[in-house]
């Protein structure tokens, strides 16, 4: 008899972007005449820098000649790669050893991938609303979740509490969904009670190089004690346009270990290597050019481009005087709904009324009940069509 993992029925039945793009294209259907923009999931829309590009097509060329074809590349990434990135990280005054960076194909498949190296019966902590990530692939796996809330009364920056038992603790920062950022000293707090509790942070940086303000960290791995409690997720897809390409590294330093001295990073190293063959050598090419002097210029003009969107619809939101968070360090908005509308209400009020598609924010948890999410990831022109469209609601929401 065929036996199934049970976890997955206590599932919600889709993803969220799943879900999101089914509302959206059964709304399509019925309104062909709607010109959408969506404002929901957060895919980049500039296309790579050229010197990524160029990299990639000599990468191309070198697999088309006998001379240079290469088969099965190290499965832990080249090292190159892996120098590039420690040295990238070197301006945050972090050191790692390049051995101490696991290349991947994105930080989706990392996130769900490490937690194949920790106890099945584990208790993870984290936030509410959160990146639907963390949750579903804990619960397919029956794990106990305990969530620490982001809201107003905390300024959407949950910092920890005696009630967190978890061995496992996910922060995102900048954070998806509010898109808010912790200073330094709030993040210190995370690394002092996970040491403390003998906790892991899981620290999913995919969105730090949204960070302007060289006050807030980049990295966890600037606060002191980071290297004894925290792996740090890494992603080139917003950074570097590579939602569509597929690039991404995991960190664990070497002295990360359990109370019983086993090495997190020989335990990572042993799953990927069995598990995975590596990311292929035309994309690592790619990503090698993105951290040279530059690539790091162009993606730097994507980022600004992005946060120029987020601007104007932050401005647009002050002047319909909705709340809002977040939208200063990230691509992500969080805005309370008008009107006091459900998540859901609220997507399908501006689907209606504007075309517009957002993320209802209940999607990432029951505290994002009534908010939904707005990204800066579109271009600038329909964007600025959105904002418009946003700006003639100003009497209907109310
Ligand atoms: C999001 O929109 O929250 C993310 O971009 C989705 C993802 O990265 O998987």
């Amino acid at each position: 008899m065929i036996k199934i993992n049970r976890n997955y029925l206590k599932l919600p039945e889709n993803y969220l972007f799943s879900e999101v793009a089914k509302r959206t294209q059964e709304f399509e259907k019925h309104n062909p005449q709607t010109d959408l923009i969506k404002l929901s999931i957060g895919d980049v829309s500039r296309p790579l820098p050229s010197v990524v590009v160029k990299a990639m097509k000599r990468a191309c060329a070198e697999m088309g000649q006998s001379k240079t074809f290469r088969g099965y590349g190290p499965e832990l990434g080249y090292p190159w790669l892996r120098q590039a990135i420690a040295n990238f990280y070197q301006q945050f005054k972090v050191q790692l050893d390049p051995d101490e960076i696991v290349i991947s194909d994105g930080a989706k498949s990392d996130l769900s991938n490490l937690l194949d190296i920790f106890d099945t019966a584990l208790t993870v902590a984290m936030c509410n609303p959160v990146y639907p990530v963390y949750l579903d692939t804990n619960l397919m796996l029956g794990h106990k979740v305990q969530f620490f809330s982001a809201n107003i009364a905390n300024n959407f920056l949950p910092l920890p509490n005696e009630q967190i038992t978890a061995d496992i603790i996910y922060l995102c920062n900048p954070a998806n969904p509010t898109g808010v950022c912790y200073q330094r000293a709030q993040l210190k707090q995370w690394v002092d009670f996970a040491r403390e509790h003998q906790a892991v942070i899981i620290y999913d940086a995919a969105y730090t190089c949204f960070i302007q303000d060289a006050d807030l960290p980049r990295s966890i791995y600037e606060i002191d004690g980071a290297r004894e409690c925290a792996v740090e997720v890494g992603s080139l897809s917003k950074m570097a346009g590579f939602t569509g390409v597929r690039c991404g590294y995991t960190i664990i330093p070497k002295n990360l270990r359990t109370a019983d001295a086993v090495s997190l990073l020989q335990l990572w190293r042993r799953r990927q290597t069995t598990k995975f063959n590596g990311v292929s050598y035309i994309v690592q090419r790619g990503a090698a050019a993105v951290f040279t002097p530059a690539g790091l210029k162009a993606v730097q003009q994507n980022l600004d481009y992005y946060q120029r969107n987020v601007r104007l619809i932050c401005q647009t939101l002050d002047q319909l005087h909705w709340s809002y968070v977040g939208g200063e360090h990230s691509p992500y908005v969080w805005v309370r709904c008008p009107g006091a509308r459900t998540a859901w209400e609220c997507f399908d009020f501006l689907l209606k009324q504007t075309g517009i598609v957002c993320t209802p924010g209940s999607g990432f948890g029951s505290a994002g009940e009534n908010y939904v999410r707005l990204t800066g990831f579109n271009s600038y022109t329909k964007t600025r069509a959105a904002c418009r469209r946003l700006l003639t609601l100003n009497k209907k929401m109310h």
